[in-house]
């Protein structure tokens, strides 16, 4: 089975062309990505990356065809993100395999870009489930139960930012370019993590008593928040007003510990409370090393029967392997919708 796959829910025009029977493995995997475009503008502008998308999604298609040695008459199936995402960016990859389609009598598998990045874990390796996932996006913050293929049951999700927002706005105020991940991250590695203290959230519900008057303890929550460690960093800027370059790879240093450390609380309150056979990290923030590492040594030490699975950087931010990795397990289990096809900028993974 060979699948060609379009990933442009954001700032990058991707395709890939995933073949396998058994199970998805890369054939071609090319990634045009416009951070150069938007880096003036310190951060995406929606209207400017769907233009990019419409002048790149061409030749980028032409090149993973090349790329895998195929042609369009190779192609059984074609993958595209569906949602979540910017529309106008959606619509340029929808709308492109939609015409592919119909010149080529192609058949359509919609992926939800969440569940890609989960099945980025599903190219090299074979999780095991029940597996949990730790998803952490610049859109997206979620722990996510999978107890079979294609089956999701998000048991944790961020109130208000996204961890890689937050590290994208960090950046900001630090003066550090975008995107702000990889940026905080190589300025923190000359810095010092524990010069300044960033709090962990608890979102657990204050304890409360119940009709009979009993103290009643409800279960720590899985949830999320990183707004208010930005309003942390943003006090500190305020105050200090100027900053040597130390003290900025300080901060940088302090802030990726405390993303770092709050992610880490709610996963492995998660791995207690659900067992899973196999944790996932991905999304674009999967790339961060403090993040890969930490979360390593915390299982090795804590959970060492969990299997313990991340994707190679290049995997871990957007690219359209992904998405056709998720369709590759879409096509096996029948579950191609065969409703037409429209994106959904807001679509949920369950
Ligand atoms: O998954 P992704 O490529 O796009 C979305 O679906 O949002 O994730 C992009 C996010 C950005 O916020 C970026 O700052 C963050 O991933 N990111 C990182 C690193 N590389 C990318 N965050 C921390 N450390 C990194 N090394
Ligand atoms: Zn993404």
């Amino acid at each position: 089975m060979k699948i060609l796959a379009i990933e442009t829910s954001c700032d990058e025009t991707a395709a890939a062309v995933i073949e396998g029977d058994m199970s998805p493995k890369i054939s071609s995997n090319v990634i045009s990505s416009q951070i150069d475009i938007h880096k003036d503008f310190g951060g995406v502008v929606p209207e400017v990356a769907a233009r990019a998308h419409i002048e790149n999604i061409i030749p980028v298609i032409t090149r993973a065809l090349k790329e895998s040695h195929a042609t369009l008459d190779d192609i059984d199936y074609l993958a595209v993100t569906r949602g979540p995402g910017l529309i106008g960016s959606l619509v340029v990859g929808v709308e492109t395999v939609k015409a592919i389609s119909a010149a080529r009598n192609i058949p359509i598998v919609p992926v939800n870009h969440l569940e890609g990045h989960l099945y980025a874990n599903f190219l090299d390796t074979k999780p095991q489930f029940p597996l949990l996932a730790l998803i952490v996006s610049g859109g997206h913050t979620m722990l996510v139960l999978v107890r079979e293929h294609l089956s999701y049951k998000v048991i944790g999700t961020t109130r208000d930012d996204a961890a890689g927002e937050a590290f994208d706005k960090a950046a900001k105020l630090l003066g550090l370019p975008y995107p702000g991940g990889p940026a905080i991250s190589k300025a923190a590695e000359k810095g010092d993590k524990d010069r300044y203290s960033f709090p962990i959230i608890d979102l657990t519900e204050k304890p409360y008593r119940d009709k009979d008057g009993f103290l009643r303890y409800p279960e720590p929550s899985l949830d999320f928040s990183f707004s208010g460690l930005k309003t942390a960093l943003l006090k500190i800027v305020k105050e200090k007003k100027s900053f040597t370059k130390g003290e900025v790879n300080n901060l940088a240093a302090s802030f990726e510990k405390a993303i770092v450390d709050n992610l880490l609380k709610n996963v492995l309150l998660a791995i207690e409370r659900h067992k899973p056979k196999t944790f996932i990290l991905s999304g674009g923030v999967a790339a961060n090393r403090k993040l890969r590492e930490n979360l390593k040594q915390e299982l090795e030490n804590k959970y060492p029967k969990v299997q313990y699975l991340i994707p190679e950087i290049t995997l871990c931010t957007d690219n359209a392997a992904m998405i056709g990795a998720a369709a590759f397990y879409h096509i096996k289990k029948g579950s191609i919708e065969k409703e037409s096809l429209i994106p959904v900028p807001n679509l949920k993974i369950s």
